[in-house]
């Protein structure tokens, strides 16, 4: 018999189906509840409501695991590259050695924005944060795919979320240069991913930028590590707008918006710029957990806490390794690593933290590696949307793939005036 669960409203009882996921996960589906009952659920920022059954990401916060279509991880970051985890977290497995390729001479193929774009750019004032351009731009290049605007359909997927993943990657390139007022570089055909974009940040008309391999591989990293998260603020996002029948484009832009919060992406920016501040202010760190504590400072220790993990982020463990790696093999002794050392010492045996399971989450060390590879602060939750593009562009598949799929639109419990009724405007004191 399958499992339920047992309501008592008011006297009268009712049953509800439980739904159970393949690691043993369970929910309560309300999908009848106020068909059945004409009582709804209430759950302030969905903590405990599940929006959707998904088969991409695996997370069990309790004990910081992290998996993609099952694989964990750990042997992603040790094993695979971002442009291979992209394909297992859109098309729900490892690709052959032909279909990476196949996969990766699409990413190629799409590389250039159409010529009329950079006009575009040219629009924005130089102090416009990338995310602002990143999102208007990703909106503005469905404009010149008409197949994309009439709705596309799924014989172009392949081609539409290549030309994401790849163009997400030029846009950002050039918004960064239009803010330093420098030329743009185009995308050169021999590059990977990751080497390609760093090539368009950072080389010049006359010279190429030397890609050393640790700076390419730090950075790989840090995309595969964003590459998903289950159902994030952006995720959902990006499914809420997927819902009504958008185009994938206008989905990823709103994804792009969602994540720009300091709450969410722009944790990374956030992280650094706080560590800079505790560092001007020649505290070692201990006066910033004395003020992250006191609610009434308006202050929060940046790149800690999870709606999700209550332990060790597994991202984190694997981002603190490999930003010690990179500042040994490039010689840095950056300040601020020390100083976010000395928080996260301090926050781990506190038991303002403790009591909270407040720990370190992906944003912490990532704007450290960022910092060492020469990006620049604002580039950072930048860098993280060109990671999540896959994981927003399977959750737009699973969305479109399934012929079930329903419009999202929560319902609320209204707190506002009753019947109120209209004055004129000379009757109003
Ligand atoms: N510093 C100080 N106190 C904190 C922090 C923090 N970073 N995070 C949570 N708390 C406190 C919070 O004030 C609350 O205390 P109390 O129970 O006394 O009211 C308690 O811990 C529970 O926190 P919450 O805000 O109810 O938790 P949430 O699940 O709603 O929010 C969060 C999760 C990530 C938004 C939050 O922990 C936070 O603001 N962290 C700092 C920002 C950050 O690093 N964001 C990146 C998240 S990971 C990457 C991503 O998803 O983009």
């Amino acid at each position: 018999m399958s499992k339920q669960a047992k309501l008592d409203l008011n006297g009268s009882a009712f049953t509800l189906p439980i739904v159970e996921g393949s690691e043993g996960e369970k929910a309560i589906d309300v999908s009848e509840l106020r068909a059945k009952t004409g009582h709804i659920t209430l759950d302030d920022g969905y903590g405990n409501t599940g929006s959707c059954r998904s088969k991409i990401t695996f997370i069990d916060g309790e004990t910081g695991i992290l998996r993609y279509r099952g694989i964990p991880i750990e042997e992603l970051a040790e094993k695979s590259t971002f442009v291979e985890t992209a394909y297992l977290i859109i098309y729900g497995h490892l690709p052959t050695r032909a279909q990476l390729k196949r996969f990766s001479d699409l990413l190629t193929a799409h590389q250039y924005l159409h010529e009329d774009m950079k006009h575009h750019f040219v629009g924005f004032p130089s102090t416009a944060h990338p995310m602002a351009i990143l999102s208007a731009m990703i909106n503005a290049a469905s404009c010149f795919n008409p197949d994309l605007m009439r709705g596309g359909d799924a014989g172009q997927f392949d081609d539409h979320a290549a030309q994401l993943i790849s163009q997400v990657r030029t846009i950002a390139a050039f918004s960064y240069r239009k803010s330093r007022g420098l030329p743009i570089i185009y995308p050169k055909e021999a590059y990977k991913y990751t080497a390609n974009f760093l090539h368009m940040l950072f080389s010049t008309p006359y010279e190429d930028y030397e890609l050393k391999p640790e700076v390419v591989r730090a950075l790989d990293l840090i995309f595969l590590l964003h590459a998903d998260h289950e159902q994030n603020c952006s995720t959902s996002t990006v499914r809420m707008v997927a819902s009504s029948h958008a185009n994938m484009f206008a989905c990823a832009a709103a994804g792009v918006c969602a994540l720009w919060g300091p709450l969410h992406g722009g944790a990374n920016q956030a992280v650094v710029e706080m560590l800079e501040d505790i560092h001007q202010s020649g505290d070692d760190g201990s006066k910033f957990i004395t003020a992250a504590k006191d609610k009434t400072s308006g202050k929060k220790l940046m790149g800690f806490g999870h709606r999700v993990y209550k332990n060790y982020d597994p991202r984190a463990k694997i981002i603190k390794r490999a930003c010690d790696d990179l500042l040994n093999v490039m010689h840095i002794a950056d300040p601020l690593l020390d100083i976010a050392k000395k928080l996260e010492e301090a926050a781990l045996l506190d038991p303002y933290f403790v009591e909270r399971k407040l720990y370190p989450n992906v944003d912490f060390y990532s704007g450290i590696i960022m910092r060492a590879l020469g990006i620049p602060t604002e580039m950072y939750t930048v860098i993280f949307a060109i990671g999540r593009m896959p994981g927003w562009i399977a959750n737009f598949k699973e969305i479109t793939d399934d012929t079930k799929s329903r419009i999202y639109r929560p319902r609320q419990v209204y707190v506002g005036p009753t019947l109120n009724h209209y004055v004129p405007l000379h009757d109003r004191k």
